[in-house]
């Protein structure tokens, strides 16, 4: 049974695995000197297990060997923050995520002053730690954070690859291996809540989406312990419930949800309950949909 609620299930470090051939010329190994103590938190140790489904990888490396600002699309639950922790291992570059909010500010960004006991003095906010030590920056559900906090990355994404301390009156230069990628879920997307055009055309895109039915299954039974057979099962389920999406379903039912039914199966639970808790009722409050949703499970358990 893998470790913990969220199952962070990390496989051992491929023996397989060859560092990208390309390298920015300028690229220091993040394991040298004092700004690498202060990012050592956020090395990824461990292989986080990603499933490639594409060639999500190798254009992820081409792109962090350029030093492009990626954004990941994909519905929720779809392995996009996992794909990301993903490739800050196999690039060896350390990772600081921020999870976006509405009421997210500049300052929670780029950092602000304190008070203390000796007066006040500056804190790098996560961005700011990010570019000037050289890490992966993560903005999960960017699109959450009000737009005058979203303008404050432009800077970085374009040629200048700097960040104005307003406050402080200081410039900083990202280092090297900085890197920004954000997050967002297209379905969300609102008048009033979307990327401005001229956030958008400052990246490069990777589209994701729930895998195909094997490889769903596939991760499915690794990251929840279930057999193939069940995991197939789950997937089903879901695809079924993916049909209904937009006939009375907002979201589809996603690939994180089938885990979490599988980790129940796992710990004894009985597959119908399982499915019930999991899958049918944290997605619909209504009575019709509800019966639809345990009819498919039914079907499969
Ligand atoms: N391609 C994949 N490889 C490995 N695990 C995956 C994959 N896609 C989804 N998962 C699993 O689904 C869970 C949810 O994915 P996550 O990355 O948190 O979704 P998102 O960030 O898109 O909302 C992950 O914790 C992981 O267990
Ligand atoms: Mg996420």
């Amino acid at each position: 049974m893998p470790n913990g609620p969220v199952m962070r299930t990390y496989g051992p470090r491929r023996t397989s695995y060859t560092p990208p051939a390309v390298q920015h010329a300028a690229a220091r190994p993040a394991s040298t000197g004092a700004a690498s103590d202060l990012l050592a938190p956020y090395l990824v140790s461990e292989e986080p297990y990603y499933r490639a489904v594409a060639d999500e990888v190798e254009l992820y490396e081409a792109a962090y060997s350029v030093r492009m600002p990626m954004m990941l699309k994909g519905p929720t639950g779809c392995g996009k923050t996992r794909f990301v922790e993903h490739m800050a291992w196999r690039l060896g570059k350390p990772l600081i995520t921020v999870a976006c909010n509405e009421d997210m500010t500049a300052s929670d960004l780029v950092g602000r002053y304190l008070l203390d006991a000796n007066g006040t003095r500056w804190q790098d906010g996560p961005l700011a730690v990010a570019a000037r030590h050289g890490a992966i920056c993560y903005l999960d559900e960017v699109v959450e954070a009000r737009q005058d906090t979203t303008v404050v990355i432009h800077p970085l994404t374009d040629a200048r690859r700097v960040l104005p301390l307003e406050k402080k009156g200081e410039l900083i230069e990202a280092h090297p291996d900085f890197q920004i990628v954000i997050s967002y879920n297209p379905g969300y997307q609102s008048l009033m809540k979307d990327l401005k055009q001229s956030t958008k055309q400052r990246f490069g895109a990777l589209d994701f989406n729930y895998p195909e039915h094997d490889i769903e299954a596939e991760i499915v039974a690794h990251e929840s312990g279930v057999g193939i057979e069940i995991a197939k099962n789950l997937v089903h389920i879901g695809e079924r419930a993916r049909n209904l999406k937009g006939h009375g379903l907002d979201e589809g039912l996603s690939t994180r949800m089938l885990i979490y039914a599988g980790s129940l199966i796992a710990n004894g639970v009985a597959p119908l309950a399982a499915c019930r808790v999991t899958l049918v009722r944290p997605i619909t409050d209504d009575p019709d949909m509800r019966d639809a949703l345990d009819s498919a499970v039914t079907t499969y358990f």
